[in-house]
């Protein structure tokens, strides 16, 4: 998608937990930028043209031999490098300096103090910068040619810069929020040191892609799953934009949706937008299949294959369509890449498109590869999309099915999507809602007794989840004010035949999961 005549920077990954962030702080200072893992070959790195190359940080000890080293050329490109953390050790050895390991290791919040006029802190007034360190080494020797811009408490040695060759270590992390002007420095690289310009924005990333989508699928029709969800949400936005009633996308509407659901799906694209969308209600397929099964493995398998089934039998039905769209994105690509260079395909496997025959023969058409989630949102705004569609939480592809616990039957879904829209409706009423990484309600299969009105009740419980977390590994329970969750509570009892009981749930992941199932 993006422009290859464009100013660009590449990212060289030694392992760090932020490289990722790295490259989305580069991205939102308007440069594109990619990943490649340390051992990438270097023809692929020269072919990138970087106008610049950032050395991730990463987990190993330059102390020890077999560790990774950045390819000498890197140096020999004559091209501005900023090493970070590890990419600061490495290129102090490599350049004649040391490294060495050190009892002062340093994590967490620290103070560094700058030196002189160094053109990678242009814009900080301070003498001394709030940074998040995170180092068990540390520079001990300087190469040849660089001078000492920082340092710190225990690392003496904590920003160095060849001024002249453009070559610059920081030991601190600057992606991270934690570091103060940790933006400002990046932005001093990418734009005052290496010359890009601000040219990775929204409206030209649109136009760029959009040429590429046309040059790429001619005047085939195109096939998309559309599930709602925020990617392929904007890629239908976009392919619409790009091939207008060539682009046919598929909505299943399993009957696991949440409240209304597949009718705003319809609202905001066939309605507002004017996309060809083949609705297809399957709600009875499903619940059918899913019939007598409680295992969530299993289900979640049943829910998958059907879907399978039904989205290739209604492509079938599109005799002229020769290309797949899909919502893959930047994380998918490189996490699934591992050290491939990010040229492996992914199918996303909550999308269940995976397994559509050989025989049709279709192309894959990912114009969300390059993209970052957030640079995805950002997309989806430009492009006209709902604010409150391209900030939904995470939903997972079975949808209620993992959310009702045990065996799925209609009457449970009722319940649920009844519970689940007042309990959101009441989060974004106390703009709670976007505070909250993700919450939902859960339909637990058990009755409880309560009394409803002045009749002794014994109904189902509902559950109510919302945590917050910034990656899904791990995650912490929200503290939605009581208040709030007595609103919440009250409303589900009151106004949802069938349910007695409300529950919150203040387990953190680890050890419990997200979903409950
Ligand atoms: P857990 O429950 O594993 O969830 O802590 C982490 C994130 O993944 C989502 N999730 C799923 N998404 N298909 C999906 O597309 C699934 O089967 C599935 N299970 C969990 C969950 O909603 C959360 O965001």
């Amino acid at each position: 998608m993006h422009d290859p005549h464009a100013d660009h920077i590449l990212v060289i990954d030694f392992g760090s937990q932020y490289t990722q962030l790295i490259a989305r702080n580069i991205r939102e200072a308007g440069v594109y930028c990619e990943i490649y893992p340390f051992d990438a070959p270097m023809q692929a790195i020269n072919e990138f043209k970087a106008r610049g190359i950032i050395l991730s940080g990463g987990p190993e000890s330059v102390t020890t031999e077999e560790t990774p080293r950045a390819y000498h050329a890197i140096f020999e490109q004559g091209v501005p490098v900023l090493g970070i953390c590890y990419g600061m050790q490495t290129m102090a050895a490599q350049l004649g300096g040391a490294v060495e390991n050190s009892d002062h290791k340093e994590y967490g919040h620290a103070m560094i103090n700058l030196h002189g006029h160094c053109d990678l802190f242009t814009g900080i007034e301070a003498d001394s910068i709030d940074v998040w360190m995170s180092h068990g080494d540390r520079v001990s020797a300087i190469p040849e040619g660089f001078s000492v811009v920082g340092e710190s408490k225990n690392a003496p040695l904590a920003a160095f810069a060849d001024v002249s060759r453009h070559f610059y270590g920081i030991q601190f992390h600057p992606e991270v929020t934690h570091t103060r002007e940790g933006k400002q420095i990046i932005s001093n690289f990418v734009h005052g040191i290496c010359g890009c310009a601000r040219e990775w924005v929204p409206a030209n990333i649109i136009q760029q892609s959009i040429e590429n989508m046309r040059a790429q699928v001619g005047k085939d029709e195109v096939i998309l799953g559309l599930s709602g969800g925020v990617d392929s949400s904007v890629v239908a936005a976009l392919l619409h934009e790009a091939i207008g009633e060539k682009l046919t996308c598929i909505f299943v509407d399993n009957g696991l949706l949440r409240l209304d659901e597949g009718d705003q799906v319809m609202q905001v694209f066939a309605e507002n937008l004017g996309v060809t969308v083949v609705r297809v209600d399957a709600e009875e397929e499903f619940l059918g299949a899913l019939k007598g099964e409680s295992d969530p493995e299993i289900k979640r398998k049943i829910i998958g294959n059907k879907f399978i089934e039904i989205f290739e039998r209604e492509a079938r039905k599109l005799d002229n369509a020769r290309w797949l769209a899909q919502g893959t994105i930047y994380p998918d690509v490189i996490e699934s890449a591992g050290n491939k260079l990010g040229k492996a395909k992914v199918i996303k496997s909550h999308h269940n498109v995976g397994g559509l025959p050989d025989d049709m023969e279709l192309g894959l058409i990912e114009p969300l590869r390059e993209l970052f989630k957030d640079e995805v949102r950002r997309l989806g705004v430009e492009l006209g999309l709902p604010a409150k569609m391209i900030n939904r939480h995470p939903f997972p592809g079975p949808g209620l099915g993992v959310r009702i616990l045990g065996e799925v039957k209609k009457e449970f879904a009722d319940i649920l999507r009844q519970a689940d829209a007042i309990y959101l409706e009441e989060l974004y009423r106390n703009d709670l809602y976007d505070s909250i990484s993700q919450a939902f309600a859960v339909f637990l299969p058990v009755k409880s007794v309560g009394v409803v009105g002045d009749n002794r009740a014994y109904e189902y419980v509902i559950a109510l989840r919302a945590v917050e977390t910034i990656d899904f590994m791990t995650a912490s329970w929200s503290h939605i004010p009581y208040d709030v969750l007595g609103t919440i509570s009250n409303r589900i009892i009151n106004e949802v035949r069938g349910v007695s009981r409300v529950a919150y749930d203040i387990s953190g992941k680890p050890p419990a999961t997200i979903e409950w199932e």
